[in-house]
């Protein structure tokens, strides 16, 4: 089973980056094929129709291929005044945004529907991100995502991993663990490995 991993942060010392490694680590330990996305690798602007009338920026057009490409997806989600980041929103908005005249991207939703989609999240705050999931999921269901019922909010981040970025309790670990094989498990029976 292919499984995409990213974060809706690309700040340097991110949790939510840090728990995307978890997460692939815990996937790749079950069996799965990995890939770890990082957003700052892609070069996409803020989203606007007239940039995207004079064509499509290339990143956008590989964003899509490999989401597209990758039956199941773990999105490890900041919070930003109770909801996901802008990095998150605009990233999504590109993707699904239809590329007029491709014969591989007029559908906005394709690299979209029938993902299964596990979320997790990761803030110092008591709630761990848990209102940002609760924003994110209308999103995703919107586009078509499966949601795995299971999800992870990671609270008191600023001390929950260790020198190299590990989680350093297994009760934490464990939580992203039942996220990520609960996201394979149904992939597996909805895709048997294979894209949609
Ligand atoms: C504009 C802004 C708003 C924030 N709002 C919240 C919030 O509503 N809830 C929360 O738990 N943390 C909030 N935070 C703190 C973030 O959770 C924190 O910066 C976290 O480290 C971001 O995720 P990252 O470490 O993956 O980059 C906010 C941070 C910023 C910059």
């Amino acid at each position: 089973m292919k499984i995409l991993v990213f974060a809706g942060s690309t700040r340097h010392q991110s949790f939510n980056r840090r728990l995307a490694r978890e997460a692939a680590d815990l996937a790749r330990t079950a069996g799965a094929e990995v890939t770890l996305l990082e957003l700052a690798e892609l070069d996409i602007p803020m989203y606007n129709a007239d940039l995207e009338a004079r064509g499509t920026p290339p990143d956008v057009l590989r964003l899509k291929r490999l989401l597209w490409e990758h039956p199941a997806w773990i999105v490890c989600s900041p919070e930003y005044n109770g909801s996901y980041t802008a990095l998150l929103k605009n990233t999504i908005d590109w993707a699904s945004s239809p590329v007029a005249g491709d014969p591989d991207w007029g559908d906005g939703t394709k690299p979209f529907r029938g993902k299964v989609v596990g979320m997790l999240s990761a803030s110092n705050g008591r709630l761990g991100g848990l209102r940002a999931q609760s924003h994110l999921a209308p999103l995703l269901i919107n586009l078509e995502c499966w949601l795995a019922p299971r999800a992870y909010a990671l609270s008191g981040a600023a001390s929950a991993f260790d020198e190299r970025g590990a989680l350093l309790q297994a009760e934490h670990r464990d939580g992203v663990r039942g996220v990520v094989e609960q996201v394979l498990w149904a992939a597996e029976r909805m895709h048997g490995g294979a894209a949609a």
